[in-house]
């Protein structure tokens, strides 16, 4: 199967940053040996859909709200991320778990509506660094795709990232065993429930260590938060 490299920009560049990197970014793609997806800042979501049109660059939306219009102030609409020609909805990012509070039942809502728009939902999931050390992280694990999934349509593509919390921004990147490990258990609870998908590495993953991630596994491809902000760097994971 074809590999996905995503980037997560979080809260950093401008529309014209945006316009600058595809700009740049457009010479190189050809290198890739997977399919790339971008996730900027939802305000640059419209300078993203300009500059990728007629290539075959994939964008998305960081977050979405479960209802795709109302009174929900600050919200991001998946349908307005659709019309833009979004595929994909990150849900769940541990950012949004800790810093925003989202829960399992708001992600499952999430994933049901990104599905029913016919849009791809990249769910992450994760264990805090307190998780692995007191070894509960397959239950952590299971539990966040058991209610994180609990809604959504078996027959329709969903895509997992795996990212231990304890890797994200922080340059301590999982051990290629601990993600042969991690991401062979991933599997298997996701087989129990019934899903087919691929998933996704993240923390940490940088131009150095992305060669030896991709070998592992069930290792479907990697989501990239500080690395992808660079054309340079994250070409050189997207092409490994
Ligand atoms: P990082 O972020 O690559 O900077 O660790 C990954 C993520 O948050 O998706």
């Amino acid at each position: 199967m074809q590999k996905i490299f995503a980037a997560n920009w979080k809260l950093f560049k401008s529309p014209a940053e945006t316009r600058q990197f595809f700009k740049n970014f457009k010479e190189v793609v050809s290198k890739s040996t997977g399919e790339v997806v971008f996730f900027p800042p939802a305000i640059c979501l419209e300078a993203a859909s300009e500059s990728v049109k007629g290539t075959n660059i994939a964008f998305g939306v960081q977050n979405c709200y479960a209802q795709v219009q109302g009174a929900f102030t600050g919200e991001n609409s998946a349908q307005t991320a659709k019309e833009l020609g979004a595929k994909y909805i990150l849900i769940g990012h541990s950012e949004r778990r800790q810093i925003f509070g989202e829960t399992d039942a708001a992600i499952a809502d999430k994933v049901a509506l990104t599905q029913s728009l016919g849009l791809t939902p990249l769910l992450c999931i994760g264990e805090t660094l307190a998780e692995r050390e007191s070894t509960h992280t397959y239950r952590i694990l299971e539990t966040q795709l058991e209610l994180g999934l609990a809604k959504a349509d078996k027959t329709k593509p969903v895509v997992i990232a795996y990212e231990p919390v304890w890797a994200i921004g922080t340059g301590k990147v999982a051990t290629p065993e601990q993600v042969a490990e991690t991401h062979t258990d991933v599997q298997t609870i996701l087989t129990k429930l019934g899903f087919k998908a691929p998933i996704l590495y993240g923390g940490s993953v940088k131009a150095d260590n992305a060669a030896g991630l991709i070998k592992q596994p069930h290792v479907g491809g990697f989501l990239v938060g500080g690395a992808s902000l660079e054309v340079d760097s994250f070409i050189k994971i997207a092409s490994v």
